[in-house]
């Protein structure tokens, strides 16, 4: 038992951020962010536009995309760590603005950037199980909740957005959600995370050699496991954190670039949105084509990290 992939959606903010604006504001420059990081532009939400507005939005345009109502689905899952409430969920909420009906169960997790990973790992479990027939993940943040101007090194990092997919039970083990994993290691709490005056402490140069370490490693688990090699694989989609640890990703697994797709030049770092941020704008650009194979590598704050294979 699988699933397909039947519904897309996403949602960034009005108001593009530039390296140039940065520089207005804070001792930075568009050639230091460009060559650390790939950067160039990200979304910033408006003051008053939350998490649950963006995620809203998202879903009801992967609904239209999937031609289905908020009813036709009978679990959401939300990826974020940016929610404005502690309670209730920002997934029931999105269903309350949806109008569901149906007595939707709905709930959020919290793995930080590798959030939408777990999410897809829990939905594979649930259709293999026989337990749902379409389930709608959502990947929302609104980093700028947690952006501390007065902090150049973490400050020009990240975005806002939100991405929606839905995913339907089917008799094929061979679409949708094929394969997943997830790992965490709380020992390495320090090298990222968040305060409780909600600003991002991180060590940038331990985080970067984690992530170039552990997203390779959970590719590498998941071909494994999947009985396929590099060569089967059509697009990587990973976690749009720093163009950096992407390319040493790609190397790492030997991998060619022009096979891996690349946002965070255009969204910088969303978290939990980023993966399903980056998949609805490939589908939305033609990139990737129906039937392809897709490898989705993650890792973050935790630290967690993990990886899916899905086929469109
Ligand atoms: N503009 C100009 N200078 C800056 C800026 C900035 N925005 N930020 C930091 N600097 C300065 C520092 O103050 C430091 O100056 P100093 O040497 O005088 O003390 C210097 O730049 C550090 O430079 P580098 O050592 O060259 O920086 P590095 O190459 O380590 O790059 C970076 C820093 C980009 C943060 C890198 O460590 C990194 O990418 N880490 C991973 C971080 C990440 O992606 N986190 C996201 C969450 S985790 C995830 O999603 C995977």
């Amino acid at each position: 038992m699988g699933s397909r992939l039947v519904g897309y959606g996403s949602y960034l903010p009005e108001h593009i951020m530039t390296n140039q604006d940065f520089e207005r504001l804070m001792d930075t420059t568009d050639e230091w962010i460009t060559s650390r990081t790939g950067i160039k532009t990200r979304h910033f939400a408006r003051d008053d536009e939350t998490v649950v507005d963006m995620a809203t939005i998202a879903a009801q345009r992967a609904l239209d995309n999937a031609k289905l109502t908020i009813n036709d689905i009978d679990l959401i899952m939300v990826a974020t760590t940016t929610p404005e409430l502690d309670f209730p969920s920002v997934g029931v909420q999105v269903s309350g603005r949806l109008g569901a009906k149906n007595n939707l169960p709905a709930f959020d997790l919290r793995g930080a950037c590798t959030g939408y990973i777990y999410a897809l790992h829990c939905a594979r479990g649930f259709f293999t199980a026989g337990m749902h027939q379409r389930i709608m993940i959502i990947g929302a943040e609104k980093m700028t909740r947690f952006i501390d101007m007065s902090d150049r090194s973490t400050a020009v990092l990240f975005g806002d957005g939100a991405g929606a997919l839905i995913f339907e039970h089917s008799s094929s083990g061979y679409s949708g959600i094929i394969d997943t994993v997830v790992m965490a290691d709380g020992n390495e709490f320090e090298c990222l995370h968040g305060t409780p005056d909600h600003r991002i402490a991180m060590n940038g140069p331990e985080t970067y050699k984690k992530a170039v370490q552990c997203m390779p490693d959970a590719a590498r688990y998941i071909m494994k496991h999947a009985g396929i090699t590099a060569e089967n694989i059509d697009w990587i989609i990973p976690h749009q954190a720093n163009l950096r640890i992407i390319h040493s990703c790609a190397a790492h697994l030997a991998f060619p670039m022009d096979k891996i797709l690349i946002t965070v030049d255009q969204h910088a770092n969303t978290s939990g949105a980023s993966g399903v941020l980056a998949l609805a704008y490939a589908l939305d650009n033609d990139i990737i084509q129906h039937g392809q194979l897709i490898l989705y590598p993650a890792f973050g704050s935790g630290l967690t990290w993990g990886a899916a294979l899905i086929r469109i």
